[in-house]
């Protein structure tokens, strides 16, 4: 499939949606950016790369990171860390505060951000100080690219005005779901979601999704087949919080996205992609990106459906 020639005709035919949506602003820095931007990467299973757009310009990754400090939870942790969050969609906004109250402070899932939290809360539990080291190292490690690193202002600005988080930290505290600092684990969780990268960085970190756990850039198994599976199928039915049904009925894929614009999706034993346009829809997802990558399956007939 000539994927180079499929990224151009979506790039032409997604040019309205850019003006739609709204930046993220509850984080002050997210604003910061040029609100029409567009990009978007592949990389298959064989390291072939197709890009369009403002490919190699990095942006803030914010939820896109629960993925990677899940994957990492799961490399320490099996049926125990399901004690403390669970795999069911929310149904709710990423940064809502009301099940959470009746549920007793067990988040529905690690991709909302009560969820996050907890999966932040136990890798600090084990990594203590060095954990963002440690997250960035692997994120580094499974991009390619030793100079990814997180953004200053982004991570400063959310440490500001990230009220809400830190109400969700502390009541999950007052529930005992909480093992560290909630100060630590909220400035772990702010730091991962200020990290910086292009799509083209995040297709490649991506890929091990796409291919049973496995890094096929160096062979490397980061996650079992069962865990690789499980992480995509909790990306498939909660990485888009209240709108994980919308992204699955027009998408039909895996996918994750974040308030700084991002999405990322892969296609199982295929390759991974990702979009870029900092506008967002209602649930706080990209809208011209969803339309993207809607675009995507129905030209290439490649979603899982
Ligand atoms: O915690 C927050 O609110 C942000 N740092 C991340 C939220 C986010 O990316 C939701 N995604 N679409």
């Amino acid at each position: 499939m000539n994927y180079q020639k499929v990224l151009e005709e979506i790039q032409e035919e997604i040019q309205p949606y850019l003006k739609k949506g709204k930046v993220a602003d509850y984080i002050p820095a997210l604003a910061n950016v040029k609100k029409n931007d567009f990009a978007m990467s592949i990389i298959d299973l064989d390291l072939n790369e197709y890009h369009v757009g403002s490919s190699q310009k990095e942006f803030s990754i914010q939820s896109i990171s629960k993925v990677f400090t899940f994957t990492l939870a799961l490399q320490n942790y099996s049926k125990e860390l399901y004690k403390r969050v669970g795999h069911e969609p929310s149904g709710n906004a990423f940064n809502s505060l009301i099940q959470l109250e009746y549920e007793n402070g067990i988040p529905r899932n690690p991709f909302i951000n009560a969820g996050a939290v907890v999966t932040t809360d136990s890798l600090l539990s084990i990594y203590k100080e060095t954990t963002f080291d440690y997250i960035l190292q692997f994120i580094r490690s499974i991009s390619d690219n030793k100079k990814i690193t997180f953004d200053k202002d982004v991570y400063t600005s959310e440490l500001k005005h990230g009220y809400r988080n830190l109400a969700l930290v502390n009541m999950m505290k007052s529930f005992n779901n909480i093992e560290n600092l909630t100060s630590s684990v909220i400035e772990t969780y702010f730091k991962q979601c200020s990290i910086k990268m292009s799509t083209a960085e995040l297709s490649k970190a991506m890929l091990f999704l796409a291919n049973h756990g496995v890094n096929p850039i160096n062979d490397e198994v980061l996650i079992n087949e069962q865990k690789a599976k499980r992480i995509n199928s909790l990306m498939l039915t909660c990485g888009h919080y209240d709108a994980s049904g919308d992204f699955a009925y027009r998408v039909g894929l895996p996918g994750k996205s974040g308030v700084g614009g991002g999405i990322v999706a892969v296609v199982p034993k295929k390759l991974a992609i990702c979009v870029y346009a900092p506008r967002l829809n209602k649930q706080g997802n990209s809208l011209a990106g969803t339309k993207a990558l809607e675009l995507f399956t129905s030209k290439t007939g490649l979603s899982i459906f």
